[in-house]
């Protein structure tokens, strides 16, 4: 728990700047996804109450921040939006990954059942395009939607590949980039148009996101492994139940051999969902060293994204954007 607090503490440091900016998201959130229909309201008003680290909306008025935008509406709108497609991102991945648990709450499916979460899921999704499309900011519109396909394709790929050992670290990252990093650089590139940004420093942002978005992704599979399930609010071993192939897995196949080796390769072949197998795999993981290698490269992607940001006399902003990197690495939550 106490690990909980820091991580908790150093986000509400990191956002002390933009906490008005944050404030105005929430109060966007609940009138966007405000619905005529009582059932989608009540599961609307749980899923949002529960919170999550609001990263990609930090991101974007960030990203705006940096490049003079001081505190537009717009800036809270285009936040609301792309909370709200990772939101239902979130609610469908749980069905698909077959989880109960997601920010320190039952999942939507566990509570209301599968068939009305996809529904909520897909409401979510139009719902944020319907308020984007009234804009009529198509250069924005546009960054979104391709991002919303990209995740959906990445997240359909991870799916078809599962119980594969034979996936490459390249095709893993590629799978990443989609699923995950996306939406982070959308979310980027977002703040540079909001902010007015030329399209040299739109693309440094979009590179910042994209890379930032490999390093939260590999440490999110990371802490599959050594995470706490009341940390992160969500359960841990989760990939290896559901025979996902990561970067834990991948690098530890690359040191074991012998009988281990078998073992390890016929559970991902079957998918057993013992939890005495998904133990062993485990602890083969964690002896393989495979553990601080992949901690290493999900430091090399955030020291990337840095390299990104403007370097000579940084801004408050750009000072944040570097820091988040950090603690995106040390995150228990
Ligand atoms: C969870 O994202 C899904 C991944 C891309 C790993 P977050 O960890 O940002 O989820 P919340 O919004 O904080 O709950
Ligand atoms: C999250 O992926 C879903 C998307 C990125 C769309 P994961 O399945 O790896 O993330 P968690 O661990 O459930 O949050
Ligand atoms: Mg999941
Ligand atoms: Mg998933």
């Amino acid at each position: 728990m106490t690990e909980t607090i820091s991580s908790s503490r150093i986000l509400g440091e990191l956002y002390a700047d933009i906490r008005t900016d944050l404030d105005k998201v929430e109060g966007q959130l609940a009138e966007m996804i405000r619905s005529d229909n009582p059932l989608i309201d009540e599961i609307n008003a749980y899923l949002f109450a529960a919170g999550g680290k609001r990263l990609r909306p930090a991101l974007l008025t960030l990203c705006a921040r940096l490049c003079g935008d001081g505190g537009s509406p717009d800036t809270a709108f285009w936040s609301a939006v792309i909370e709200i497609i990772h939101t239902a991102s979130l609610v469908h991945d749980d069905i698909i990954d077959r989880t109960d648990l997601r920010r320190g709450r039952e999942t939507v499916h566990a509570r209301w059942g599968a068939n009305i979460t996809v529904l909520l899921g897909d409401h979510l999704y139009i719902r944020a395009i319907h308020q984007a499309l009234r804009t009529r900011r198509y250069e924005i519109i546009d960054a979104l939607s391709e991002a919303t396909e990209r995740m959906i394709d990445g997240e359909l790929q991870e799916y078809a590949l599962s119980g594969d050992p034979r996936l490459s670290e390249d095709r893993y990252f590629e799978i990443l980039g989609k699923k995950t990093a996306a939406l982070f650089a959308a979310a980027c590139r977002i703040g540079g148009i909001l902010g007015g940004a030329d399209s040299g420093l739109i693309r440094h942002l979009d590179g910042y996101g994209l890379n930032l978005g490999l390093a939260f992704q590999i440490t999110d599979d990371l802490l599959d492994f050594t995470g706490q399930p009341a940390e992160l609010g969500k359960p841990v071993l989760t990939d290896l139940r559901e025979g996902r192939i990561t970067l834990p897995v991948i690098y530890a196949l690359r040191k074991i051999d012998g009988v281990a080796r078998a073992d390890f390769l016929s559970w991902i072949e079957t998918r057993s969902v013992d939890p005495l197998a998904i133990n062993r795999i485990r602890a083969a993981v964690f002896a393989s060293g495979a553990i601080p290698e992949v901690a290493a490269k999900a430091g090399q992607f955030a020291e990337r994204a840095k390299s990104f940001l403007p370097q000579a006399s940084p801004s408050p902003a750009a000072r944040t954007l570097a820091r988040l990197a950090d603690f995106i690495l040390e995150r228990s939550v």
